[in-house]
């Protein structure tokens, strides 16, 4: 049983997809649900569930994961998806402490508790048929400078040590870490800018000349996924058409 968070839209509901498709019972974690999720919902007999969740606040994290357990008994997997960016661009240099908040609070803070709550659930699960996986969305933006949105990739170089760290912990007890670093994908948080990355992409930025898809990163992370991957953890996949090669 798998459990994404943001999994109603994007990057998350292409997780949601693709690990259905794989067989598993999913617990769809958000805000609200929209038309195209309940579809979802409504079509697959209680095997995708929506489970309301707010990364903003640690007891509505803890809640929505009482929740899975109720109607689930188990988590197998967890995909750490849900994320925000700022709802301003603004230069290092006038960025406020609101966005600060608003952004670092959802996306690394709202990643840790969540990641520290679902592993002290899977550390409870005696029957555990293939190690237990806990999946984390970061971004090209953890190791890439943007000066105009600062904040998202402090968060985002934040979610890369908490990769880390968990993997280190988790080890001896079975839990497996692992880390996507998504490129420019095509989703409501990229369609602002669509226009200045479709100039970029056309201008070779990346080696892999496309804009990313919701389904390239679900594909990543139902291989991230497999019983066949038990003997490594903290490990970083990008899909990003190549962006972090260094070229000449
Ligand atoms: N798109 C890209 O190019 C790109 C690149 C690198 C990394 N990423 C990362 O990939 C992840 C998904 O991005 P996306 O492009 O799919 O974004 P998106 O289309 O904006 O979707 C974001 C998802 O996160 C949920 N969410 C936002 N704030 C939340 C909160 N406080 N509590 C619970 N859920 C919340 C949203 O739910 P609601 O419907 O309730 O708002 C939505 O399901 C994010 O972590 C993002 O940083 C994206």
């Amino acid at each position: 049983m798998a459990v994404v968070t943001g999994g109603t839209r994007g990057i998350g509901f292409g997780i949601v997809k693709e690990l259905y498709a794989d067989g598993y019972q999913v617990a769809c974690l958000g805000r609200t649900l929209n038309e195209t999720a309940a579809q979802l919902v409504a079509s697959s007999q209680g095997n995708v569930r929506f489970i309301a969740s707010d990364l903003g606040s640690t007891e509505k994290i803890q809640a929505s994961l009482d929740e899975v357990m109720a109607v689930f008994g188990r988590i197998d997997v967890l995909v750490n998806n849900a994320g925000v960016a700022p709802k301003e661009r603004l230069d290092l240099l006038e960025t406020t402490p609101e966005s600060f908040d608003f952004v670092v609070n959802t996306n690394l803070k709202g990643t840790f508790f969540m990641t520290q709550k679902a592993a002290n659930l899977m550390l409870q699960q005696q029957d555990r048929p293939v190690p237990p996986k806990i999946i984390n969305i970061a971004s090209m933006s953890s190791y890439t400078s943007s000066v105009n949105r600062g904040e998202y990739c402090i968060s985002k170089a934040g979610i890369s040590m908490v990769t880390t760290l968990f993997a280190d912990r988790l080890a001896e007890q079975g839990i497996l870490v692992y880390e996507i670093r998504p490129g420019i994908i095509k989703t409501d948080m990229t369609a602002k800018v669509s226009e200045k990355y479709d100039r970029l992409i056309n201008d070779g930025l990346l080696p892999i000349r496309r804009w990313g898809t919701p389904e390239d990163i679900a594909a990543a992370v139902s291989l991230l996924c497999s019983p066949k991957m038990t003997y490594s953890t903290g490990d970083v996949i990008n899909v990003d058409g190549g962006f972090h090669l260094r070229r000449l």
